[in-house]
């Protein structure tokens, strides 16, 4: 097996990683099963961008995740669901059961019409469903494009043209505590403008009345209950393209990120069982949704590369009350648990009594992920969660990575409240400074790269190579530019210190400002908008909109709504903005660039700090900026 066990073992593997990393991967690779083996372990680098891991390899990833269990692990949990409804009975899947369901979506999804190389779009709740649905998609050679069900129809649309995707899967609505989403209504709103589209599998999970629309739409049901659970593996290249995933930048449109299928399998598979160091007997539960990489990579393959069993979640954590988690951890025996540090907030801010009513007496292993965890954070939930009886890891990683990058191996490593710790054996991670030398030595800060390829990392930018170039490659030539800011203490800790470029974290999801002010620059009212993110208690970081009018809104307040319904529209909730405030000017260089330096300083509550402002146009906005400050 594959499995770091101490901490002599790390230092060897991570010295070994580095000297010989064909043997280092070929050892782990061996653990999978191939239709045909590897020509090449690794290939390529990071000039050129072509590397390519595990050459001219035949595999389905979907064998290894369930096929290859079924022998040792048939009738073992693979998968439970716990309902939003705390009433409803939980539903279990064995490895047995969950093969042949996904065989069977993967024979519906044959019927209509989906071939290897098709991009499927996934907009779904966190049903059972929809994770057979992934593993269905790679069960054919499909690419699975998943869209989170919090996405309005606009950023939905723009999601199945950008990969031109034939069928959509969708449920007819989704629970989310007490509120339900009308996730078919806004699908077919999305798909006036889709004209790839050919069909809609359309799962029933609520009570909804919804339209069908004849010749395009059809039941999940109609088709699941005939079809057969007897489906082949489509047998697949290595580097053939397993999916494609959405996420934020700094300028742009949203970036299909496309992961290819051995080196990801390695990484997820690698990652999950030495970060979490799970036994057979365990129970796992990542909190995080399947629209994101993080329920990719570990509520999804991961755990079941693993042989693991993983738990998916339909509801929130506040829903019927903030015990929610716990009780699930109760109930579930839960020994792992990975959430967002935004989570941990939001229950500390809550009644202590409903975590202290809970025992939490199974839980070995606490995660984090997602964005930077305060000190606060990290002590409650060591103190109310684990008791102060689980190491907690925390995790730095990205969609572009496809897996962890940075944290602590859970009883090996040591934790540190705010720190992400040590790389894992095969990344090795740079400090930059702005010049692009790299910085070494200890107690230091500089902008986090990453030298050379691993397994994991997204092959590219769907259908624009150059981007994929532009964005991470050419800002440090020869590494690969992760976007955060870093800091390496006296004994070689990593410590991730947040984004250095425009992209905000809020409440760990990535929001770049460019589509936030595109968003409000389409009101008609609306001149320009200038977007940063400033602290938020509970959400890590909230959204800070400046927005100059045409001329100045008679009511402030439902100007307001107007810009928060109208980035809900054309993004979704999550990027609703927190504060706005209208202003007559934006502080421009004279080569018209936006100083957001100063408007975050004001989010902030700090204009005292605002620095040298005379290199400004015209340095008087910034007065009135302060003077309005919200
Ligand atoms: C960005 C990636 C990784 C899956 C979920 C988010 C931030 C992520 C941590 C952490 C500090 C973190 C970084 C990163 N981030 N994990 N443990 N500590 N920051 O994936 O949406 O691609 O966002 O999330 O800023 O660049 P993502």
């Amino acid at each position: 097996m594959y499995r770091i066990k101490s901490k002599n073992d790390y230092e060897q593997s991570y010295t070994n990683a580095l000297e010989a990393p064909e043997k280092f991967w070929a050892d782990i690779a061996e653990n999978f099963h191939w239709h045909k083996k590897w020509d090449q372990v690794k290939s390529g680098n990071f000039t050129d961008l072509d590397f390519k891991w595990f050459t001219n390899a035949k595999l389905n990833i979907t064998e290894n995740c369930l096929d290859r269990h079924l022998e040792k692990r048939g009738d073992k949990r693979a998968l439970t669901f716990e309902a939003n409804d705390p009433n409803t009975p939980t539903t279990h899947y064995t490895y047995k059961e969950l093969h042949q369901a996904v065989c069977k979506t993967a024979n519906m999804l044959k019927d209509l019409g989906v071939k290897k190389g098709d991009r499927v779009c996934l907009y779904m709740g966190m049903v059972p469903e929809l994770l057979f649905s992934v593993l269905a998609c790679a069960r054919i050679g499909a690419i699975h494009s998943v869209v989170f069900g919090g996405f309005s129809a606009q950023s939905l649309a723009d999601r199945i043209n950008d990969c031109e995707c034939n069928l959509l899967i969708t449920n007819d609505g989704s629970y989310r505590g007490a509120k339900s989403i009308d996730l078919k209504g806004i699908a077919d709103e999305a798909l006036e403008t889709c004209p790839t589209i050919k069909n809609v599998l359309v799962h029933k999970r609520i009570e909804s009345n919804i339209t069908m629309k004849e010749g395009r739409d059809v039941w999940w049901h109609d088709l699941y209950d005939k079809a057969s659970s007897d489906c082949p593996a489509e047998v697949m290249d290595s580097e053939d393209p397993l999916f494609i995933l959405y996420t934020s930048g700094s300028t742009g449109k949203p970036k299909g990120l496309m992961h290819t299928t051995a080196g990801y399998m390695v990484w997820a598979a690698y990652t999950f069982q030495n970060v979490f160091q799970t036994d057979e007997q365990d129970i796992y539960w990542c909190t995080a949704d399947i629209g994101w990489i993080t329920g990719h990579s570990y509520i999804t393959y991961g755990p079941l590369l693993n042989g693991a069993t993983t738990l998916m979640f339909e509801g929130v954590p506040t829903w019927p009350d903030a015990g929610r988690f716990w009780q699930i951890v109760d109930k579930l025996k839960i020994t792992h648990f990975y959430t967002a540090p935004t989570a941990i907030r939001a229950l500390m801010a809550c009644d202590e009594k409903l975590v202290e009513a809970a025992s939490l007496s199974t839980l070995k292993v606490l995660g984090t992920v997602g964005e930077p965890i305060n000190e606060e954070a990290w002590h409650w939930y060591d103190q109310k969660v684990g008791k102060k009886n689980c190491p907690i890891v925390d995790t730095w990683w990205q969609t572009e990575t496809g897996g962890i990058m940075i944290s602590t191996l859970a009883g090996i490593g040591e934790c540190i409240p705010t720190y992400a710790t040590k790389p894992l054996p095969g990344v090795k991670p740079e400090l930059v400074d702005e010049k692009g030398s790299v910085i070494e030595g200890n107690d230091v800060s500089g902008n986090l790269c990453i030298a050379g390829s691993w397994p994991g990392q997204a092959r590219t930018v769907y259908g624009d190579h150059e981007r994929f170039k532009q964005v991470y490659f050419s800002t440090y030539p020869g590494k690969y530019f992760t976007g955060d800011g870093c800091y390496r203490d006296k004994n070689g800790n990593y410590r991730i210190t947040g984004r250095v470029d425009d992209v905000i974290n809020v409440s760990g999801h990535r929001i770049g400002t460019a589509e936030v002010e595109d968003a409000i620059d389409t009101l008609e009212s609306v001149v320009e908008t200038a977007v940063v993110g400033y602290p938020h208690d509970i959400k890590g970081q909230g959204i800070y909109a400046y927005v100059i009018c045409h001329s100045t809104p008679s009511n402030l307040e439902e100007f307001s709504k107007q810009v928060k319904d109208q980035v809900t529209k054309v993004i979704g909730p999550i990027a609703k903005p927190d504060k706005i405030q209208v202003v007559t000017g934006l502080p421009k260089t004279r080569s018209g660039k936006i100083m957001r330096r100063i408007l975050r300083k004001v989010a902030e509550g700090r204009p005292d700090q605002l620095g040298d402002t005379s290199t400004l146009l015209d340095p008087s906005v910034v007065d009135d900026i302060v003077k309005n400050a919200q």
